[in-house]
C-alpha cells in the first residue's frame, strides 16, 4: 500500500519537487522534513534560516530584500551542496507577486549545442564561499555539471556567471575578463535565465505549507515583490547516501 510520504518521495524522484501541507510549527516542519534526511546547518550555522525583508538588503539581490533573485542553486559552494531544499510558508505574501520558481536544469543541460553542454561538464567554476561568512565559506572547484558515481549534481549561479557575486548590487556591472567564465560565462548565464522564463513552474507556497526540491536538480529563483510581511522558513536537508 502507498503512503502519503512514497507520494511525495516519488514526486520528488520524478518532476523533482512536491509540497507538503498541514505543517504549522517549525517542529512539524522539522519533523515532516527528516523523512527525507538529515537537516544541515546552513549559512549562519543554524538549521532554519528565516526568509524576511529587512533593513539594509534594499539594494541587493538577496533573500532579505523583495527583489528579484535570478536563477541559482543552493549553495553552490558547499560539497555537496543540500540535496534538498525546503521552504515552509509562514505569511503568504498577498501582493499577487513572491512567487518561488523552480526547472529543471538537467532538461536545459539536454537542450544546449554540443560544445556549450561539453562545457558544462569539463570547465572548473571557482564557487566561492558565500558572501556572509560563517560555516562552509572555503568553496569549491567544480564544473557546472559534477558526475559522482554515475549521478550528476548540477551547481548554478546566474550571479556569479554573470556579476562574480552571489548578492550582487542590483546595478552591478563589471568587467567580462573579472568573472569565472569570462564572456562566455554570460553567455551561459543568459541562456539559463531564457531556458528558465519558458520552463519554469511559479509556486505561490500556501502558508502552513512546505515545498520542497531537489537542489542537485532544479535551479530555483523568487520574483519580486511588495508585501513585505511574507515570511518564509527555509531548511536544507541532506539525503543519506
Ligand atoms: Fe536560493
Amino acid at each position: 500500500m502507498s503512503t502519503a510520504l512514497d507520494v511525495h518521495v516519488r514526486e520528488l524522484a520524478e518532476q523533482g519537487h512536491t509540497l507538503l501541507g498541514g505543517i504549522e510549527t517549525d517542529e512539524q516542519a522539522a519533523q515532516a522534513l527528516r523523512a527525507f534526511g538529515e537537516l544541515v546547518p546552513q549559512y549562519d550555522g543554524s538549521l532554519r534560516y528565516q526568509v524576511k525583508a529587512a533593513p539594509g538588503f534594499e539594494e541587493r539581490r538577496y533573500s532579505k530584500s523583495v527583489n528579484t533573485i535570478l536563477v541559482h542553486t543552493e549553495a553552490p559552494g558547499w560539497n555537496p551542496p543540500p540535496t534538498y531544499l525546503a521552504l515552509h510558508c509562514r505569511v503568504q505574501a498577498t501582493c499577487g507577486s513572491g512567487h518561488t520558481e523552480l526547472a529543471d536544469m538537467r532538461r536545459f543541460v539536454a537542450m544546449l549545442g554540443e560544445a556549450d553542454r561539453a562545457a558544462l561538464y569539463e570547465r572548473d567554476i571557482e564557487w566561492v564561499g558565500h558572501n556572509t561568512g560563517g560555516v562552509g565559506t572555503e568553496g569549491v572547484r567544480r564544473p557546472v555539471v559534477e558526475r559522482v558515481n554515475g549521478r550528476e549534481t548540477l551547481r548554478f549561479s546566474y550571479n556569479l556567471l554573470a556579476t562574480g557575486q552571489y548578492d550582487p548590487p542590483v546595478d552591478a556591472s563589471v568587467d567580462p575578463a573579472e568573472l569565472p567564465l569570462g564572456s562566455f560565462g554570460i553567455h551561459l548565464a543568459e541562456q539559463a535565465e531564457a531556458f528558465f522564463r519558458e520552463n519554469k513552474i511559479s509556486v505561490l507556497i500556501p502558508e502552513n505549507s512546505v515545498l520542497v526540491w531537489d537542489n542537485q536538480r532544479m535551479v530555483h529563483a523568487r520574483s519580486a515583490y511588495r508585501d513585505a510581511r511574507r515570511h518564509l522558513t527555509r531548511y536544507w536537508v541532506a539525503a543519506p547516501n
